[in-house]
């Protein structure tokens, strides 16, 4: 497993990498990597020959009253883990190799980034769609893997492919949960042993408001009343909204996705959930 932290060797790598027609996979992360992570990597490893990793705590996606500094980092424990997994590349850039002196050029994504996170977080997806076509562009990839528990930024991504004709494929992953059903992220290890005992009755109503619009209670009634429930054990909801899943405008009719954002304590939980 090679480990890159310049841009030209990183050129160099992909370039050996993709040689003769061989297709690279590139898995996007900020580290702290969990079993939701190296689930990704597995995926890349199918639709690929080769995979990459990136691992990189993005500053421009955090506000300035957001958990940056807070954020969860472990390279040894990171390394470890893609060794095991299969990983052929980590490209590790520093912050300014990233952002040079002068750097002035963002993506502004619209459409599904408006709304849920993009109104909670001012500027959030300016950074993931930023960082995402230049880690794209350094890395040359084939194929990009991203898990489905950020549904909003998964959207977001294929829109900025899409619009700006960016040659690789983003292949989605369902979201890998623990045992209790609470979906696995970076953040839950800031839990408290009391919070994370508490956390997975975010997705047991999110499940229960599910089923009841599936056999037809309208969506208002039900997710207010999840919502009352959340609040009542001791979470501070942002939304529970059931949205069209690519638009995110809310949803009419057929397939919908349920989006939640949750705080409990100073963690923000986010899940999301198919309405088939
Ligand atoms: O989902 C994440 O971990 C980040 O938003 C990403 C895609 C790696 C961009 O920094």
């Amino acid at each position: 497993m090679e480990i890159i932290r310049a841009l030209p060797e990183l050129r160099q790598a992909s370039a050996r990498l993709r040689a003769g027609g061989r297709r690279l996979a590139l898995v996007p992360t900020m580290g702290a990597l969990h079993q939701g992570h190296i689930a990704l990597v597995r995926a890349g490893r199918g639709a690929a020959d080769a995979v990459a990793v990136s691992i990189f705590v993005n500053p421009l996606q955090f506000g300035p009253n957001e958990d940056l500094s807070r954020y969860p980092r472990d390279e040894a424990g990171d390394l470890r883990k893609l060794r095991e997994a299969g990983c052929d590349l980590v490209w590790m850039p520093e912050i300014a190799t990233m952002y040079p002196p002068g750097a002035a050029s963002t993506i502004e994504v619209g459409g599904p980034a408006e709304g849920f996170e993009g109104e909670a977080r001012p500027g959030h997806f300016r950074g993931v769609a930023t960082v995402c076509t230049k880690l794209f562009c350094q890395t040359q990839a084939d194929v990009a893997v991203f898990g489905e528990k950020d549904w909003q930024q998964l959207q977001v991504i294929r829109r900025v492919v899409a619009d700006l004709d960016l040659p690789l494929a983003i292949l989605p992953h369902e979201t890998v949960r623990e045992e209790d059903g609470l979906a696995c992220s970076s953040r839950n290890i800031r839990l408290t042993p009391e919070q994370r005992a508490q956390a997975p009755l975010l997705p047991q109503r999110m499940r229960s408001a599910l089923t009841r619009i599936a056999s037809g209670e309208p969506p208002g009634p039900v997710l207010t009343e999840a919502v009352s429930d959340l609040t009542a054990a001791g979470f501070a909801p942002d939304y529970l909204a059931l949205v069209e899943p690519e638009t995110l405008r809310p949803w009419q009719s057929g397939p919908g996705r349920l989006l939640a954002a949750a705080r409990l304590g100073d963690v923000r939980l986010l899940d999301n959930m198919a309405l088939d």
